[in-house]
């Protein structure tokens, strides 16, 4: 078959003829319709830190179609329109992945190939009002969304929200999941733009963080936060803490920004905020997220839809920072070189 597969030196990537993965017994075999890309392998791409003696196939989203099934297989069947979940060996505990827990793409090929093959445990059905490429924008951003903002962000009926860089593809499901549930929700930018465009998708309002002021200009309209989702930590974590109400919580997943600086124990301890490191989501959630995007009807944003050849060129959309939603990857056709 034929996949894309990172070039270890150039660390850029390039269509390559490579082994069809064999089926398990509890395996089924996908031939590939839609991608997304995703922060993580951005991180990955430009910090030249993944290491293998095989061939490096990355890609945690997507969507195909099922091809072949092992013997073990249940409840799945050729023909089933599917979708992929990246998180792979959570384990038995809710709270934390075990050991040797992994993100599909690697160590474990991903989804950057015309096939996958995958444990039946990991494949739940398409949601039905939604194509392949919407449905490959889904499973890492939106089950890191669900979780930060369900379970470690404990959103209650009446919370207000506040969701850091709306740009963020993770970002963007949690303003569609707040609005689902018709929350009070604010974004942060750093791009007006954008934030006209969150408003249009049911946020209240929200400020530009690159502008001075901007969290006494989001305090004047909001007047602070049970629920923040962020993304970014850095230097402006701090005004997060300061924005939080008492008893607030703060779902962290990313670190986009670097390093938090400066923050003030008495401004967490006095007002008993909660700080929640969150990362991906184990099977429950997965399929909760799946059940909730379907009962809500929920569309995710695409920003924009590329061929396999431009997938470099996505690659460097998502580091210029200029997309508002998921950048998706059609898989279907494996035709032409890079
Ligand atoms: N822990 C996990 O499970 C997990 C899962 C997914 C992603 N992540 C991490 O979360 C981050 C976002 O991932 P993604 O795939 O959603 O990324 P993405 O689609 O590339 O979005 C990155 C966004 O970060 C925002 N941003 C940049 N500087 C910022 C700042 N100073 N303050 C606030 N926002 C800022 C920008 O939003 P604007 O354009 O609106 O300014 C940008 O669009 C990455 O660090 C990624 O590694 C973690």
């Amino acid at each position: 078959m034929k996949a894309i597969v990172l070039n270890k030196k150039t660390y850029k990537l390039e269509i390559k003829d490579v082994e069809k993965p064999i089926l398990s017994y509890s395996d089924v075999l996908i031939k590939l319709k839609a991608a997304s890309i995703n922060h993580h392998e951005l991180w990955s791409l430009q910090e030249k830190s993944l290491r293998s003696d095989s061939n490096i196939i990355m890609g945690s989203d997507g969507s195909g179609i099922i091809i072949d099934a092992g013997a073990g297989v249940n409840d799945l069947k050729k023909g089933d329109e599917v979708i992929i979940n990246p998180s792979l060996n959570w384990g038995a505990n809710n709270r934390v992945q075990r050991e040797g827990y992994e993100i599909l793409g690697f160590p474990t090929n991903g989804t950057f190939a015309e096939y996958i093959a995958i444990d039946q445990q990991y494949i739940c059905p398409k949601p039905e009002h939604l194509s392949f490429q919407e449905s490959a924008a889904l499973p890492l951003a939106a089950l890191t969304a669900y979780r930060a903002f369900f379970n470690r962000g404990e959103y209650e009926k009446g919370n207000r929200v506040l969701i850091t860089g709306i740009g963020s593809g993770v970002a963007m499901f949690a303003l569609k999941f707040a609005v689902a549930l018709e929350a009070e929700v604010y974004v942060t930018s750093g791009n007006d733009h954008k934030i006209l465009r969150a408003v249009e998708l049911g946020a209240k309002g929200g400020v530009n963080y690159k502008e001075s002021g901007w969290s006494a200009k989001l305090l004047q309209m909001a007047k602070g936060f049970d629920v923040i989702v962020d993304s970014a930590a850095g230097k402006g974590f701090k005004e997060l803490t300061e924005m939080t109400n008492p008893g607030g919580r703060i779902a962290l997943f990313g670190r986009t920004a670097g390093n938090i600086e400066n923050l003030s124990p008495s401004t967490i301890f006095w007002k008993q905020i909660s700080i929640h490191g969150t990362t991906m989501g184990n099977k429950e959630e997965f399929k909760k997220m799946i059940d909730f995007v379907s009962s809500k009807k929920i569309r995710p944003v695409i920003d924009s839809i590329y061929s396999i050849q431009e997938i470099n060129l996505a690659f460097d959309k998502m580091a210029k920072g200029e997309q508002f939603g998921k950048i998706v990857i059609n898989m279907d056709k494996f035709n032409n070189d890079i």
